[in-house]
């Protein structure tokens, strides 16, 4: 369930539920002293009688009798003068929906460009954009979840009302991406598959003008794809490589290449996981769920740039015909791995997935996102996914998009220290570190690092970060969708405002 209608308005409604702001010394902003003062001090009045202070998203509300506004609802602001960045304004907008979410139908916010201050063109449409991404739930298979929410429509007064309108478009497609990527990721294992999968994002992306490929067992067995495939071998689904093309850019230019780590369960294999929390795996492939979300965004607002999604689609499952820790397999690179658990399967599916990625697409930058290792909520928690690169410039430029959206990223080192833990002795590495070396999450990175050759490259460690089990400011309780809006904005900030040179 999500909010049906945004929209922005120069002109407040005189109806229903309204929401305005407080500063933290207890004045009204603009708009709402001009309600006040409408309404003969309704405002003012009850402030007096309430608690609430007016500090940064604090809220109260009251009832109104004798006045056609029927319910208002007071949202702090902070100090006056607080200058607000994009993210600010989606936190607060985040915040209104919980205020409001459960009071009506319609709700308009009159907290607008006047009340706030910002660097931002359109306030209103950040606003809208995180009040959009808290009202996301997914109660597909439980309807009576989302019974108490009751608002579908909410409009935003705001003196620049056109302009928000505008920018909003943009933001709620945006959404629209972080939407699929929260709901794929959500679904059960028996849903989501290889192959349901590669459909989803056939169906979502081919009437964008995305060219969805799909390299099946066969194909990728002739590519010698041995690592991904080893992976696979004991689940009765067929894996899928996805390749999503959009040509946004011109033809001269080199794709930016995204790839997910796309194990849509992650029973460990016969190096079986222990039962408790094992259902959580369906989520472990957030990583291709993150690129089929980025993909969308990307291509419904027609980013002129050259992007390649691929998503690594395999099961990994414990059975008969499943590989063995001691196995042996040959990568598409020609380097062989020595498996000694299957259930550090995520970096095997990888291998081949970059190996691939920059072989055929001579990437001008290629990024990794995967559920990778639980080593990872241990050093970062989920707070911050790990970002690992080669390159100092490409770091930066994540980092600062991810200061920007509020998607936190923590640079971790790679080192040969790291490196030397998974030389083997009878094949050129092996998939697990050697006991002495600890640093899960580190030698892991250090493992793709071997398939990664002569490209600026970084790998996203999402293992603590793509779903929550706390209420976040902008997501529910689920899926986060984690990765769309920092890479969304990494491309825009990057890739899309080059000054063309005459
Ligand atoms: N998908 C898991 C990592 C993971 C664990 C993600 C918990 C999210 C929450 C990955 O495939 C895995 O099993 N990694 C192992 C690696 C180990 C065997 C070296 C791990 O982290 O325990
Ligand atoms: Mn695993
Ligand atoms: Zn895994």
């Amino acid at each position: 369930m999500v909010v049906e209608k945004i929209s922005f308005a120069d002109k407040l409604r005189e109806e229903g539920s309204v929401v305005v702001g407080v500063y933290a010394d207890a004045s009204l902003s603009k708009s709402a002293t001009a309600i006040d003062e409408k309404f003969n001090g309704i405002i003012s009045r009850n402030l007096k009688k309430m608690s609430i202070s007016g500090k940064l998203f604090e809220s109260t509300h009251f009832v109104a009798a004798d006045c056609p506004i029927s319910h208002f609802v007071l949202i702090g602001l902070g100090d006056v003068g607080k200058k607000f960045t994009e993210f600010e304004l989606e936190k607060l907008g985040a915040k209104i929906y919980d205020c409001v979410a459960e009071l009506e139908v319609d709700v308009t916010v009159a907290v607008g460009a006047e009340d706030i201050d910002s660097a931002s063109c359109c306030s209103s449409s950040f606003l809208g954009f995180g009040l959009l991404l808290k009202s996301w739930s997914f109660d597909k298979y439980k309807p009576s979840k989302s019974k108490k929410i009751k608002l579908r429509n909410a409009c935003f007064i705001t003196s620049n009302a056109q302009k928000s309108g505008e920018r909003f478009l943009e933001l709620q497609k945006l959404a629209d991406g972080i939407f699929l990527t929260r709901q794929v990721v959500s679904e059960p294992a028996n849903v989501i598959y290889p192959k349901s999968l590669a459909k989803i994002a056939k169906d979502e992306l081919s009437p964008l003008g995305v060219e969805v490929e799909t390299l099946d067992r066969s194909s990728m067995q002739e590519l010698g794809m041995n690592a991904l495939l080893g992976v696979a071998q004991g689940s009765s689904f067929d894996p899928q490589l996805v390749i999503l093309h959009w040509n946004g850019g011109s033809k001269s230019e080199n794709p930016i290449v995204f790839v997910g780590k796309g194990v849509t369960f992650d029973s460990g294999g016969i190096s079986l996981k222990p039962g408790d929390g094992m259902h959580e795996m369906r989520q472990d492939m957030a990583g291709s769920g993150t690129v089929l979300g980025l993909l969308k965004a990307v291509a419904a607002n027609k980013l002129p740039v050259n992007v390649i999604g691929l998503m690594a689609l395999v099961e990994n499952m414990p059975s008969g015909t499943a590989q063995r820790p001691g196995d042996i397999v040959k990568s598409m690179s020609g380097q062989t791995i020595e498996i000694l658990n299957t259930d550090a399967e995520g970096r095997l599916v990888l291998a081949d997935a970059l190996w691939y990625a920059q072989d055929k697409f001579s990437p001008q930058v290629m990024i990794d996102l995967a559920t990778l290792t639980g080593a990872m909520i241990v050093a970062l928690g989920h707070e911050f996914a790990g970002l690992f690169s080669n390159s100092d410039v490409l770091a930066h430029q994540i980092t600062k998009s991810s200061e920007k959206t509020g998607e936190k990223v923590w640079r971790m080192p790679l080192t040969e220290h790291f490196d030397k833990g998974i030389n083997s002795e009878v094949a050129d590495m092996q998939n697990i570190a050697k006991p002495n070396i600890r640093g899960g999450s580190i030698t892991a990175a250090q493992f793709l690092k071997r398939f990664v050759n002569d490209v600026d490259w970084a790998h996203l460690d999402i293992a603590g970060v793509d779903s929550t089990s706390d209420d976040l400011f902008i997501c529910a309780k689920g899926a986060t969708g984690f990765g769309v809006h920092l890479l969304y904005d990494f491309l825009q900030e990057n890739y899309t405002k080059k000054t063309k040179s005459v």
